[in-house]
């Protein structure tokens, strides 16, 4: 099956992602060969508007191990003719003549959207301001599927920055695909899921709760989904960030709470929300969340490249 753009995680039904978490499989064989595949002829342009390290470095290596090529900027809107005032459009434009696939990653909501429409070559949203981040929340699901062995029937409480958090959108909108799916959603409230999101899983018959205390749910649920409060969505609301953050963190007393074969995930960077000290429990799955991140960009690429 072949992919062309990925723009959004609505756009993904039931036989497309069992198509790509088989080859993500495969993936993970091809790494742990040592193997490279046969795209040497095959370039992708990796163009990120605000900071990464997972999502870049991860496509990036992706490419590599896949026998490919990569050309990037790490700061387009500084290091690209975009600080020139070149438009968006016009960048992607270009792009198409030089790469087979490009990676962007924009501050703007929608961005993904209006580069793909001038796009011929595909186009992957790899984070969209407040919007979506599909590729991070196929390698969420592709997680959850390794480590709790299904993602039917799961129990997820996602926690803290939701109305800002471009992964719990994602996520959430892929769940709503699989039956028995029963969503807690923890957040302050100035910081609760978006409207759009809760009228989504409405229609989609899918069980969900809005919460304020993490440790209600915590002994239900078989992934704590945690996420930063990020600072820098705030903009001049310094006075809300200062009330909102530190309000949930899992540490030691929250793991005692939790069922033993639960486990904590986390889209990274973390700040304070997750102790050190968890990291040493085996149910700790953040590192092994972002590792998948590599084998499912390279399954995608292989989907978007034929
Ligand atoms: N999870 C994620 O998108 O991380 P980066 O911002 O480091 O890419």
């Amino acid at each position: 099956m072949k992919l062309h753009h990925v723009i959004e995680a609505q756009q993904f039904d039931p036989a497309t992602l069992a198509e790509l978490f088989q080859v993500t499989e495969e993936m993970e064989g091809v790494v742990a060969d040592g193997g490279v595949l046969d795209y040497q002829k095959r370039v992708m342009a990796t163009l990120f508007y605000e900071p990464s390290t997972r999502t870049r470095f991860s496509f990036e290596t992706a490419m590599h191990r896949l026998g490919g090529r990569v050309i990037s900027t790490e700061n387009a809107a500084e290091f690209s003719s975009v600080a020139k005032g070149e438009t968006l459009e016009d960048t992607i434009r270009i792009m198409n003549a030089y790469s087979d696939v490009i990676v962007l990653r924009h501050q703007e909501v929608g961005a993904a959207k209006r580069a793909a429409a001038v796009s011929r070559i595909p186009v992957i949203n790899a984070g969209d301001g407040v919007g979506q981040h599909p590729t991070q929340a196929l390698l969420d699901l592709y997680t959850i599927r390794k480590e709790i062995g299904a993602i039917e029937g799961l129990r997820i409480a996602m926690v803290g920055d939701l109305a800002q958090g471009r992964t719990v959108r994602s996520l959430a909108y892929l769940l709503s695909k699989y039956r028995d799916v029963k969503i807690h959603f923890v957040a302050p409230p100035l910081l609760k899921m978006k409207q759009d999101i809760l009228d989504h899983l409405r229609e989609h018959h899918v069980w969900f709760t809005e919460e304020t205390e993490l440790e209600k749910v915590l002994p239900e649920v078989d992934v704590v989904y945690q996420t930063r409060i990020q600072k820098e969505r705030f903009g001049d609301r310094s006075a809300d960030y200062e009330r909102c953050r530190g309000v949930y963190v899992i540490n030691q007393a929250s793991l005692r709470l939790m069922k033993p074969n639960a486990i904590v995930m986390h889209p990274l960077p973390r700040l304070d929300e997750i102790t050190m000290e968890v990291d040493e429990d085996p149910r700790a799955a953040y590192f092994r969340q972002a590792q998948n991140g590599l084998y499912v960009r390279m399954a995608l690429l292989t989907m978007a490249l034929g």
